[in-house]
């Protein structure tokens, strides 16, 4: 159990809540989730399936119409062949990382990871015992691999590589060139598999989704899961819904998992999930529009701060400021800021090493708690930063 890592923000939350339960009146820029509701045609079809007596057990990997529903939504968003078999549907887009590290990393092999990253990643790698090796994701390049770097990380002993684009915590996006050369690369590699984190796809502010599973050789069907869901996209974190797509076999052995843990996903969250797909997408559209408005204002404000400085992020709905040049480490500023100002953030380092020198602020708030974060940290960094 030692070998588990964690996920920071659950803990930044409760000690959020903590010193609000103490009168204490903080902004949440920590957790990474939609502040919008569910869409009202998402929530009626919840109750509904409810009222209708969804009530039950559900068959391991989904119910049928949902895998086929999502088989045609990523067949018809990446551009490839999808077959329900392929599909497993699961508790949130989590327990995908969880089910396939499990799955395929043996004691001993490598898994090639982003650093900065979402922590489970790590986490679960090391729980089985695999090797974590880290790319660096660099502000320099975007928060962008650099390919060579990422080609002579490679070896022998690679089961594993993890993608995740756009990308929490840098917002950072994988372009499609960056996405034809590093498939040219695994293309050297025909046994190593792919975990491609694709749950930030819809919220995507410039060009078009790229994905590795597009490329000859890398679709679903050969060797990549691709893990996506609906917390994000149709902002359902609480609901919990997600799937994998991966090739059949080894959606056989995800599923034979899931029986052993969960047994399968809430019957009416998944007639949710499937009024989600087949309905009206102007809510994402709406939820988009105003993620954009909010990432402009942050980014704008937190370059004027006193020793901090912030690239544009092209996805999700995630900041990564650069403050090194405040003269305080990630850990001690990001405690400063929820101790002193009352705005909850995340150090960098709470997603490895290669975090350190950054913060990660979710703008999945209000504009105007944004603004009052802002001002909050600029009167903070005033006073302590020479
Ligand atoms: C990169 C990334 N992948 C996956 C998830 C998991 O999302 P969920 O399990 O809520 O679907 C998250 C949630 O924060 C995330 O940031």
């Amino acid at each position: 159990m030692e070998r588990l890592g964690t996920e920071t923000a659950f803990s930044v939350l409760a000690k959020a809540k903590a010193l609000e339960a103490g009168g204490r009146e903080i902004i949440h820029l920590e957790i990474g989730e939609p502040d919008f509701g569910t869409p009202d045609h998402v929530v009626e079809a919840g109750c509904r399936a409810l009222r209708d007596g969804h009530t039950h057990y559900t068959p391991t990997a989904g119910i049928p119409e949902l895998r086929e529903a999502i088989a045609e939504d990523v067949a018809l968003s990446r551009g490839i062949q999808v077959r329900p078999e392929q599909v497993v549907v699961t508790p949130g887009g989590k327990p995908i990382m969880f089910f396939a590290i499990l799955a395929l990393v043996d004691e001993g092999d490598e898994v090639l990871l982003p650093s900065p990253a979402f922590p489970i990643y790590e986490s679960m790698v090391n729980f089985v015992g695999g090797n974590p090796v880290y790319v660096p994701l660099r502000q320099e390049n975007g928060f962008r691999f650099d390919q060579e770097e990422f080609e002579a990380n490679l070896s022998e002993r690679t089961r594993l590589v993890i993608l995740n684009s756009p990308a929490n915590p840098t917002g950072g996006v994988l372009t499609a060139d960056d996405m034809a050369t590093l498939a040219g690369i695994l293309s050297e590699h025909p046994t190593v598999y792919v975990l491609s984190d694709e749950i930030y796809s819809r919220l995507l502010y410039t060009g078009d989704f790229a994905s590795i599973a597009g490329h000859e050789g890398l679709g679903p069907d050969r060797r990549t899961v691709i893990l996506d869901g609906f917390s994000k996209t149709y902002a359902m974190t609480g609901w919990r819904l997600g799937y994998g797509v991966m090739p059949p076999d080894l959606a056989e052995q995800v599923a034979k998992l899931q029986v052993n843990s969960n047994s399968c996903t809430s019957a009416a969250t998944q007639h949710a999930g499937l009024a989600a797909l087949s309905g009206p997408q102007g809510a994402v559209k709406e939820m988009l529009a105003e993620f954009r408005a909010r990432r402009d204002q942050i980014v704008d404000g937190l370059n004027q701060l006193p020793g901090v400085e912030c690239i544009t992020p092209q996805g999700a709905f995630y900041a990564f400021p650069r403050i090194t040049a405040t003269g305080y480490s990630a850990d001690e500023l990001a405690d400063m800021l929820l101790d002193e100002a009352g705005v909850a953030c995340l150090s960098g380092t709470a997603f490895g090493r290669y975090g350190e020198g950054h913060l990660r602020l979710s703008y999945a708030n209000s504009r105007e708690n944004i603004g009052r974060a802002l001002d909050r940290m600029n009167e903070l960094l005033s006073r302590v930063v020479g």
